[in-house]
């Protein structure tokens, strides 16, 4: 028979790339995801589309329109699946929204990953738990760093980061926003889950997650919606560190592969920083000058001379824990390559509309 995994959050950026590669797997899919993302963002943030186009193109896949919210629906859910793996992506993603949400935040990722943690202690012990984290459970401590300003962007001054932010890095005694503290209270609450009980939990804390399946909007996922603004030739709006703020980005079918990696040799209650490591960054400039190469059209901005609350200034991942724990896992795509995939995938979702 075949094996059953359960994702939450599948019509997303990372659940649908998740159910794809799965079920290419031969998995039976089940997906959970109620469109929340239209509630968080407005049309624009909509994955109805998605949806229907795993519906369309995986016969193995399995939709279930159910909040994470729903403790009884969830507990429900994994009781009669009893799934062998669960991949659990559903969230409030962006931190800048979080702060006019608080309580939908906070009950979407803190304890809306209780329900799902909690329903795999009773029902699915023994299947690897793979919980999508964040790096603001950091907070704005990477930005106590000391930097060095180059012509595009900053970077480390300090050695001891010159790979990137390890795991071991403080989460404490710093400003997260409030997505940041949801984020933090369910990361800590899948690691206790493994400790405690035993259980082959972990959890992945991203830096830029991203690809052709986005659905970017201005407050979360940054590239796809610069590269959407600058297809549409609509104002881009950089807020403060001159522009020069860094991110490590890294393809969703790069962190699929990492999950399969985990799932093939689960371990118990652990954390990674899962990002596109120092050579997949890029500040919002070279970003820029990426996007333009590929659709040929200069991209509007204007620059705002404020940063975001609690915004990372330079942030890139370690990658050396998860390449020693699982050294068949690399990044196999370029940053170059993943912003080419999301100019032709937003031509190809032909949302693309006159500049206002
Ligand atoms: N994209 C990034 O850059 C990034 C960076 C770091 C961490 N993450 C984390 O990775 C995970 C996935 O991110 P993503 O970019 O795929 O997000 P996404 O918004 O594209 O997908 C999340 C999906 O979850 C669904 N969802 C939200 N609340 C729900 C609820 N209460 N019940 C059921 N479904 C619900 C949404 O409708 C959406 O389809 C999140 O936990 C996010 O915090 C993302």
């Amino acid at each position: 028979m075949a094996k059953k995994i359960l994702i939450t959050g599948s019509s997303g950026l990372v659940g649908s790339e998740v159910a794809t590669y799965f079920s290419e797997q031969g998995y039976q899919i089940h997906g959970v995801d109620n469109n929340q993302r239209a509630v968080f963002f407005g049309p624009n943030g909509d994955t109805r589309w998605n949806q229907q186009r795993l519906q369309a193109e995986l016969a193995s896949f399995n939709h279930h329109e159910l909040d994470i919210r729903d403790r009884n629906g969830i507990l429900q859910l994994v009781k009669q699946l009893k799934p062998d793996v669960i991949v659990h992506t559903a969230a409030q993603p962006s931190h800048d929204r979080a702060t006019a949400i608080p309580f939908d935040d906070f009950e979407t990722n803190a304890v809306g990953t209780l329900n799902m943690v909690e329903a795999a202690r009773q029902f699915a012990p023994e299947a690897p738990f793979i919980h999508m984290s964040t790096n603001k459970v950091y907070g704005d401590a990477p930005n106590r760093i000391a930097l060095k300003e180059l012509e595009t962007r900053w970077d480390y001054a300090d050695d001891t980061y010159k790979e990137g932010i390890p795991e071991t890095f403080t989460i404490d005694q710093s400003k997260h926003s409030l997505f940041g503290v949801s984020k933090v209270a369910a990361d800590v609450m899948v690691q206790e889950y493994g400790r405690y009980f035993n259980m082959p939990t972990c959890c992945l804390r991203g830096g830029c997650l991203t690809g052709p399946n986005h659905s970017g909007v201005e407050l979360h996922g940054f590239l796809s919606y610069l590269v959407k603004c600058n297809l549409e030739e609509k104002k881009y709006f950089v807020y403060g560190y001159k522009g020069k703020q860094v991110r490590d980005n890294i393809h969703s079918h790069d962190i699929v592969r990492f999950m399969e990696e985990f799932v093939n040799a689960p371990r118990i209650g652990e954390v990674y920083n899962l990002g596109g490591g120092k050579e997949n960054t890029c500040s919002i400039w070279e970003a820029f000058t990426i996007a333009e190469s590929f659709t040929g059209k200069k991209q509007v901005y204007e620059y705002v001379d404020k940063n975001r609350e609690g915004d990372h200034i330079c942030y890139y991942s370690d990658l050396r824990k998860m390449k020693g724990h699982y050294p068949n896992w690399e990044i196999t795509i370029s940053l170059e390559e993943i912003i080419r995939q999301i100019v032709e995938a937003w031509k190809k979702r032909k949302v693309i509309t006159p500049a206002t």
